[in-house]
């Protein structure tokens, strides 16, 4: 899809398959509507007058052929109360706008004026190419016959005014997050199968072959096991798939400035290994490479907003099987750090890859670790699907990932970490159990095992179980959390 800014250009003028005009509250017309209503001999008047249309938030009708109207359909969309046209409603508005426009199925071209008379326009247009973006993603890959093809390329922001630099910029960003939220879908919801560890790596390959600011390493199981990395290799052991980490670098400033450290839960497929889990929704675990999915479209998405900053990624990729090799509940294994780990549910995986990943990444001096992952059922539970998770041992570092969750409109919520919840993490045999002594408090206990291997670092881990995939008739991944992770680097890049 293309996206573009189109100034200082009356809404008559606009030559388009499509354009997409507010009306707001109690029929109240924008600039864009009231200039066709002129120019089209009162053609939006005659329809108000009829009295379906009021202006209500996502309302939307569909007009064809006006009279002296270039565009050939105009949609109108109801934006609510004017002076509340922000954020969750322009979403709202944007989200609607884009449903009308994809049962248009011969479209190719649209144009907006949604954001005409917004107060900050820069955050809307950022927002508003993610939403677009969003709703026209399709996952036809793998159909031999692709049904309701959405035919739209081309979508500008239409100004009855003149908007510059920052608006700019904010297309810039909008369309880096979009297209690195598309790379994270594709790549989970590939099926696992096809999206296996090293299938991760060439994805990782190539967007290093698209981009010179990027570059990798790929750490094989015989380098793992060189590097200690038993907690690591107790996972991949089990599966015909060979485990790989990932370490891919971002350099937009200074080589020796201190990276910002992205760490991915990269699990091409949980069965839960021997502890196996229950049949029902188990496809849905090809998506526990969620976090590395979300690693992988920041990393483009910076990659493609230029960002003066440096990142480092680490992505743990492993397939978690049950087989004569896997390991079993009671397995006891050395992790990197040299803290031994005692195995008490094979389903408790992400953890178990994590944290010599984490413990790996300390070797880029990182000035902060923020590991992304799949991690627990019970952060659904507690969260549901609509905000991640958020655990962290520094503070300064929790409030600037809620910031930026807030700036992105992809949020997260904080949950505590205590010492008690530390004392739930006690094992008869080894230095550390891989789950909690009973169910309570999952994902935070969870947070806790990994908070051993990050002793003294600045570290934040985002549990994403809930927020990166949808069930149900939407079956599919979210892209998040990458306007997230995008903006904590946006941010950065710009203090
Ligand atoms: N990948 C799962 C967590 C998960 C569950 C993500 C459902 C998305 C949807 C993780 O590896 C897992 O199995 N966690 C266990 C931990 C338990 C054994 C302590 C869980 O949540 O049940
Ligand atoms: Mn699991
Ligand atoms: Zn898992």
């Amino acid at each position: 899809m293309k996206y573009t800014i189109n100034n200082n250009i009356r809404a008559s003028q606009i030559n388009s398959d499509c354009l997409i005009i507010a009306i707001y509250q109690d029929q109240q017309y924008s600039i864009a509507a009231k200039d066709i209503d002129i120019s089209a001999n009162n053609t939006i008047s005659d329809f108000l007058a009829l009295g379906d249309f009021t202006g209500k938030l996502a309302e939307t009708a569909t007009l064809y052929s006006l009279p002296h109207i270039a565009a050939k359909r105009i949609i109108l969309v109801g934006c609510g109360e004017k002076a509340n046209f922000s954020a969750k409603a322009i979403e709202k508005a944007t989200l609607a706008a884009a449903k009308a426009l994809n049962t248009a199925s011969n479209c190719a071209s649209a144009s907006s004026y949604l954001l005409d008379e917004v107060q900050d326009i820069p955050t809307a247009l950022q927002q508003s190419v993610i939403q677009q973006a969003a709703a026209t993603y399709q996952c036809n890959q793998y159909k031999s016959r692709a049904e309701n093809k959405i035919a739209l390329t081309d979508f500008s922001f239409a100004f009855t005014h003149s908007v510059s630099t920052p608006e700019q910029t904010a297309l810039q960003y909008g369309q880096a997050i979009a297209k690195g939220m598309q790379l994270a879908k594709d790549l989970a919801n590939a099926p696992g199968n096809i999206c296996t560890p090293s299938y991760l790596a060439s994805s990782a390959d190539k967007l290093c072959q698209q981009y010179d600011s990027l570059s990798l390493e790929v750490l094989e199981e015989s380098d793992m096991q060189t590097l200690g990395m038993g907690s690591f290799l107790s996972v991949s052991q089990g599966s015909e798939q060979a485990g790989k980490m990932i370490v891919m670098q971002y350099q937009g400033t200074d080589a020796n400035a201190a990276p910002f450290a992205l760490v991915g839960k990269g699990i091409t497929f949980d069965t839960g290994g021997i502890s196996l889990k229950p049949g029902a929704a188990m496809d849905e675990m090809k998506y526990d490479m969620g976090g590395a999915a979300s690693v992988l479209g920041t990393i483009q998405a910076c990659a493609e907003m230029n960002l003066a900053i440096n990142v480092v990624a680490v992505i743990a990729a492993a397939e978690n099987m049950p087989s004569s090799k896997a390991c079993k509940p009671g397995d006891i294994v050395t992790s990197m750090s040299g803290q031994t780990i005692e195995i008490l549910n094979t389903d408790a995986e992400g953890r178990l890859v994590l944290c010599d990943a984490l413990t790996y990444v300390d070797k880029y001096q990182p000035d902060a670790i923020v590991d992304i992952a799949t991690l627990t059922g019970a952060c659904i539970v507690a969260l549901g699907h609509h905000i991640s998770g958020l655990m962290s041992n520094d503070n300064a570092l929790a409030d600037e990932i809620l910031q930026a969750g807030k700036d992105s409109a992809d949020e997260a919520w904080r949950l505590p970490m205590t010492e008690d919840y530390q004392d739930q993490l006690k094992s008869n045999f080894a230095d550390i159990p891989n789950i909690g002594n009973d169910r309570s408090a999952g994902t935070i206990t969870a947070a806790c095992f990994l908070s051993r291997f990050v002793e003294g670092k600045k570290w934040a881990h985002l549990d994403i179980a809930g927020t990166a995939w949808k069930s149900g008739a939407a079956k599919g991944a979210t892209g998040r959390p990458v306007p997230l992770l995008s903006q904590i680097l946006i941010n950065r890049a710009q203090s």
